[in-house]
C-alpha cells in the first residue's frame, strides 16, 4: 500500500461526510476520495440486490481512482453488500455498523435504543450483531426514514425536524433506554437535536471515530505524504451539494462534482 494513493469512501449519500470528518481528524495527511450515492438515495428502503449493485458500481469508479482502500460509511451497505466485496475485490474494506457492543457494556438501565433504516435493521449482518453483543440487555429498534431525508435536505433544526426527531426518539425515552445508537452515519449531523430532544440522561453514541481508528491500522504511519487533497462526488445535484458541502464539513476545502454511474 502506498500513502500518496487516496482513501475511497462511499455512502448513499451524504451521511458518510460525518466519517470523512472523523478520518481526517484522525489521518489528516490523506487523500480523500468520498462518492455519495444521492441520485440512489435512500439505500435504506431498497433490497440487498439493489444496495449491493449500487455499492459495487461505486466501488467500481472509486477504484477508477486509484483508491487503496474503501470506507463503507453507510450502514445500510455495510449489512447488505461488505461481504460479498470482500470477496469480490482485492483492497480492503472498512465498513460501519450500528455500536451495539460499546452500547451493551454502558446501558445501566439494560435498555438499547438502536436508530437505523429498514435495510440496516432488516439485514441478517444486523441480528447476528445483536445475537452476539446484545443479548444480555433489550434492545429496541426505530427505523427513522425520515432522519436520512432531513440531512440529505438541510434539514437539521426547523420545527418539521424537530416533531420528526420526537417521534422517533421520546418513545425510546419513555421505554427507558438510556443509550441511542445512532445506526446510519446520515444521523450524527441531527445529534444535537436528538440529544436536546432526549435529553442530558441520556447518551447519544455513533461509530464515526471507531471506523477512523479501523481505517488508521491499514495505513503506515511512517511515509510522509504530499498534502492531501479532497474530492467529493455526487450522483445527485451538484448544485444542492455545493450548498450542503460547507455546513456538513465547515473547514474543508474540497473539489466537488457529479459523476454519473
Ligand atoms: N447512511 C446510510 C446508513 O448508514 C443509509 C441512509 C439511506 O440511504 O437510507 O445506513
Amino acid at each position: 500500500m502506498k500513502t500518496h494513493q487516496p482513501i475511497g469512501i462511499l455512502d448513499s449519500g451524504v451521511g458518510g461526510l460525518s466519517v470523512l470528518n472523523e478520518i481526517r481528524k484522525t489521518l489528516p495527511n490523506e487523500s480523500i476520495i468520498y462518492f455519495g450515492d444521492s441520485a440512489w438515495c435512500p439505500y435504506g428502503s431498497r433490497d440487498t440486490d439493489e444496495i449491493q449493485r449500487r455499492v459495487f458500481a461505486v466501488t467500481d469508479f472509486l477504484l477508477s481512482k486509484n483508491c487503496k482502500l474503501i470506507v463503507i460509511a453507510c450502514n445500510s451497505a455495510t449489512i447488505a453488500a461488505v461481504e460479498a466485496l470482500r470477496a469480490n475485490y482485492p483492497v480492503p474494506f472498512v465498513g460501519m455498523e450500528p455500536g451495539i457492543k460499546p452500547a451493551a457494556a454502558i446501558t445501566q438501565t439494560g435498555t438499547v435504543g438502536v436508530l437505523a433504516t429498514e435495510a440496516s435493521l432488516a439485514g441478517e449482518k444486523f441480528h447476528r450483531l445483536v445475537d452476539d453483543h446484545g443479548s444480555s440487555v433489550t434492545i429496541i429498534t426505530r427505523p427513522c426514514p425520515n432522519f436520512v431525508e432531513l440531512v440529505e435536505s438541510g434539514d437539521f433544526d426547523s420545527p418539521r425536524a424537530r416533531a420528526i426527531v420526537e417521534e422517533e426518539v421520546l418513545p425510546l425515552i419513555a421505554a427507558n433506554a438510556d443509550i441511542l445508537v445512532l445506526g446510519c452515519s446520515h444521523f450524527p449531523f441531527l445529534r444535537p437535536l436528538i440529544e436536546e430532544v432526549a435529553g442530558p440522561k441520556v447518551t447519544v453514541m455513533d461509530t464515526g471515530m471507531a471506523v477512523a481508528h479501523r481505517v488508521n491500522h491499514f495505513i503506515p504511519g511512517d511515509i510522509v505524504a504530499p498534502p492531501p487533497s479532497y474530492e467529493i462526488f455526487t450522483s445527485g445535484d451538484l448544485s444542492h451539494l455545493k450548498k450542503e458541502f460547507p455546513i456538513l464539513c465547515p473547514d474543508l476545502k474540497a473539489s466537488l462534482y457529479h459523476a454519473d454511474i
